[in-house]
C-alpha cells in the first residue's frame, strides 16, 4: 500500500509485518512468555473513557510543551528500541532524521545497530536526544559512555532497570541470530551467542547487580538528569525520587520483560497519589510507555499525570515499511489524532489537560 492509504498507527504494523524479514519481526513483535502484559499495555486504555467538555472556544489548538526542558510539538518521544537495522538498513538515524523534521524527541538506546555518535551527527543543531543505557558489568564501560553522551549533548539519561535478566520471548528465540555484529554492539557486549534470537545475543553485560545505591554514582559523574525507566510500582517510583532522580519511566519494556508486570497507564494514577502524598511531586517527570496506539492514548496519559509518553513498536514499523518518509507519516497522524481529541474533549493546551477528564472507575476491571 502507499504511504497516502496508512489511516493510522496499526496500518503500519500490517505493513511492517508483510515486509520484514522473519528474524526481525519476531525480534520487533515478540512480548514474554504468554505476551499477556504486552496485549494488555494496549487493551488497559479501552477500560478508561474520557469525559469531554463542550462549548469551549476550541479553534486553536496547541499540542507543543517542554518535556525535562525541552520544547516538542507534541507531548511523545520516540523510545529506545534496539537493532533498527534488522527494519532498515540505515538504522535508528531513519528516526533522527524524522524527529528532526517534526520537533520530536528521540532517545537512543545503548543497543543502537548504529553508533552512538552517528545517531547523534545525524541530528540537527539544538534537536534534543536522550540516552537509554544498559549498564554494563564493567562500570568503567558506563562510565566512559555517560560522560561521551554528555558531551555530545543528551539532555536526560535513562537507566533501564526492568532487565536484570533478559525475559523470554520465545517467537525471538526461535529465530538464529545471524546479523554480523553492528560496531556499537560489540563494543557493549562481552559474548554473543548466536543461538537464542537477538535479544539474548546481544545482552549478555547487562548487570544484574545494579541497585538503588548506584544512582549517587550516577549523580557523581554526570550533571543530565537521571531518570529510571521501568518502575512498575508507585514504590519504587517514590523510591527514584528520595534517590535525587528527576523523574521516572512507568514501564513494563513493551511487555517483553515480566509477563504479568502490570501495564503503565493503570499504575499511572496511584503513582502520582503516592508521590503527591510523600510531598515528592514537584519538579518529578513521570513518563509512560507501553501500548500507546492512538492520539486518545496519549490524552488519557496526560490528563493522569504523565508529562509524555514513550512510542516503541509502531515507530519501528513505519520506518522498516517507508524509511523516514513513514516516521513521519506516523508522527502526522498521532499529531492530528491528539489534537482532534483536544478539540472534542474542550481543551486547548496541554496544561488544561486534567484528571477529571477522564473515567477511571474501571481501571482494574481486567
Ligand atoms: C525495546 N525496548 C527497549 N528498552 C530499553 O530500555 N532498551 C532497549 O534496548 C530496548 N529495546 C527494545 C527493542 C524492541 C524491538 C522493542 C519493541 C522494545 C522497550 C521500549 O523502550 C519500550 O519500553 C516499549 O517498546 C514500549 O512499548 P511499545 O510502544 O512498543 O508498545
Amino acid at each position: 500500500p502507499r504511504l497516502d492509504e496508512m489511516y493510522n498507527s496499526f496500518d503500519f504494523e500490517t505493513v511492517a509485518k508483510s515486509v520484514l524479514k522473519p528474524d526481525a519481526w519476531a525480534y520487533y513483535s515478540s512480548g514474554a512468555d504468554d505476551e499477556i502484559s504486552m496485549r494488555e499495555n494496549h487493551n488497559a486504555f479501552h477500560r478508561i473513557w474520557l469525559r469531554p467538555r463542550v462549548m469551549v472556544n476550541v479553534k486553536n489548538v496547541d499540542a507543543s510543551t517542554t518535556m525535562l526542558g525541552s520544547r516538542t510539538s507534541l507531548p511523545l518521544y520516540i523510545t529506545a528500541t534496539a537493532l533498527g537495522k534488522l527494519g532498515h538498513p540505515e538504522g535508528e538515524v531513519v528516526l533522527t532524521k524524522a524527529a528532526k523534521n517534526r520537533d520530536i524527541i528521540q532517545m537512543i538506546p545503548t543497543l543502537a545497530s548504529c553508533s552512538f555518535d552517528e545517531i547523534v551527527d545525524a541530528a540537527a543543531p539544538g534537536q534534543t536526544q536522550w540516552l537509554q543505557l544498559y549498564v554494563n558489568g564493567n562500570r568503567e564501560v558506563s562510565e566512559k559512555f555517560v560522560r561521551h553522551a554528555e558531551s555530545r549533548g543528551m539532555k536526560g539519561l535513562f537507566i533501564t532497570a526492568d532487565a536484570p535478566q533478559l525475559g523470554r520471548r520465545e517467537k525471538d528465540m526461535r529465530q538464529k541470530y545471524s546479523q554480523e555484529d553492528p560496531d556499537e554492539i560489540a563494543r557493549n557486549a562481552t559474548q554473543v551467542n548466536r543461538d537464542e534470537g537477538a535479544a539474548r545475543a546481544i545482552s549478555s553485560f547487562i548487570d544484574p547487580s545494579l541497585c538503588w545505591d548506584d544512582v549517587a554514582w550516577f549523580k557523581s559523574i554526570t550533571k543530565m538528569p537521571i531518570l529510571i525507566k521501568g518502575i512498575q510500582t508507585p514504590e519504587d517510583a517514590v523510591l527514584a525520587a528520595k534517590h535525587g532522580c528527576q523523574g521516572v519511566v512507568l514501564s513494563n519494556h513493551g511487555g517483553r520483560q515480566l509477563d504479568f508486570a502490570p501495564s503503565s497507564i493503570e499504575i499511572l494514577a496511584e503513582t502520582m497519589e503516592a508521590l503527591k502524598r510523600e510531598g515528592l511531586d514537584k519538579d518529578f517527570e513521570v513518563y509512560i510507555d507501553g501500548g500507546i496506539r492512538r492520539g486518545s492514548d496519549i490524552f488519557k496519559a496526560i490528563a493522569l499525570g504523565a508529562k509524555g509518553v514513550g512510542i516503541g513498536r509502531p515507530f519501528l514499523y513505519a520506518m522498516s515499511a517507508y524509511g523516514v518518509e513513514g516516521v513521519e507519516k506516523l508522527l502526522e497522524l498521532f499529531q492530528h489524532e491528539f489534537e482532534m481529541v483536544m478539540r472534542l474533549m474542550g481543551v486547548t493546551r496541554i496544561e488544561d489537560i486534567k484528571p477529571e477528564m477522564v473515567d477511571i472507575r474501571n481501571i482494574k476491571d481486567h
